[in-house]
């Protein structure tokens, strides 16, 4: 089957991001968010991420504004859920990492998206079988995980469940190609790659600084000078959103509450109760309103 219409449910910045790669792939991309509020916030970022790429991409001005309104032209927002599903061959689902709002979500495609339309999560930890099966259509349904700032990092992972078929699968191998992202496929397992093996040393990074081992700006030196990092721990803490990774954290230690690596962290829990959650909200292990 072929994809020419996709639809990203949620505007946020893995949302924004997914609809700007595809926009810029070529596809028809709808962006549907909850309020009109958040659509406008997307649509700005991804407005200024795309001039920043375009602008290094052209020489000239006039090139770099003729393909902005070209990709920006294929870009529609919608408050209407119904409107978004409606047309499309792939769903992209990039909203709150909440189980419940996620299966809510997939039911409602599945009882108002076009038969043949495959829908594929942006979850970071949340397991890919638990949202198919709401659904009748299981087989149709996989997982694409983009990193942060999608435009910029080169790895989509697609995940395969047990009941997504080889045909889905291969769709969507073909999709994170066709955005300009190294695909790497992998189980339906916890974190699948890069969070199993990135949330745990973040979370010993924060717990370094519980114990009073390192301060942040030592944490985030060692790691970017000592094994050559673009960001340190805490400034990719920062960067991720605390409440993210607290979100996947505590599922991860609901479902595996024996597993050390796993287990919460005090201060984390604090910083997102004070609303610090980095970059985000101006705030977080560092400072960004000064
Ligand atoms: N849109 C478009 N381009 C962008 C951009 C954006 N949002 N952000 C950065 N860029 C471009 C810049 O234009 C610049 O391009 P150039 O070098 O060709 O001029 C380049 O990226 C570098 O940007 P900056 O000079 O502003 O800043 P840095 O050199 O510090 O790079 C960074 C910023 C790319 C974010 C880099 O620090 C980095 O790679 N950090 C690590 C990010 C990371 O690990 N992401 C994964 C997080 S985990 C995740 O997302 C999974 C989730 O499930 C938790």
């Amino acid at each position: 089957m072929e994809i020419k219409n996709v639809t990203v449910f949620g505007s946020g910045l893995m949302g924004a991001g997914i609809v700007q790669v595809s926009a810029h792939a070529g596809y028809n991309v709808t962006m549907v968010d909850v309020e009109q509020d958040f659509i406008d916030g997307g649509m700005k970022r991804i407005s200024a991420s795309l001039k920043r790429v375009l602008r290094k991409k052209h020489e000239n001005k006039d090139d770099a504004d003729a393909e902005f309104e070209t990709v920006f032209g294929r870009i529609k927002a919608t408050t209407s859920r119904k409107e978004g599903a409606e047309g499309a061959d792939l769903v992209v689902e990039a909203i709150t990492e909440n189980i419940d709002l996620k299966q809510e979500l997939f039911k409602f495609l599945d009882e108002n998206c076009p038969s043949h339309a495959i829908f594929a999560s942006n979850t970071s930890s949340l397991p890919i079988r638990d949202l198919a099966k709401v659904t009748g259509r299981s087989d149709k349904i996989g997982g694409l995980h983009f990193f942060n700032p999608v435009p910029v990092m080169r790895l989509v992972e697609v995940i395969k469940s047990d009941d997504t078929s080889d045909n889905t699968h291969a769709a969507l191998m073909t999709f994170g190609e066709a955005v300009g992202k190294k695909t790497v496929s992998c189980k339906d397992t916890p974190g699948f790659v890069v969070n199993r093996l990135l949330v745990p040393y973040l979370i010993e990074a924060v717990r370094m600084l519980e114990r009073g081992d390192a301060s942040a700006e030592d944490i985030d030196a060692a790691m970017k000078l000592g094994c050559g990092y673009p960001m340190g721990p805490m400034g990719l803490l920062d960067y991720v959103g605390l409440d993210t990774t607290k979100f996947i954290l505590d599922g991860w230690h609901e479902a595996y509450p024996d597993e050390d690596l796993f287990a919460p962290s005090k201060l984390l829990d604090r910083l997102v109760e004070e609303g610090k959650l980095g970059r985000k909200s101006g705030e977080g292990f560092y400072n960004y309103k000064k």
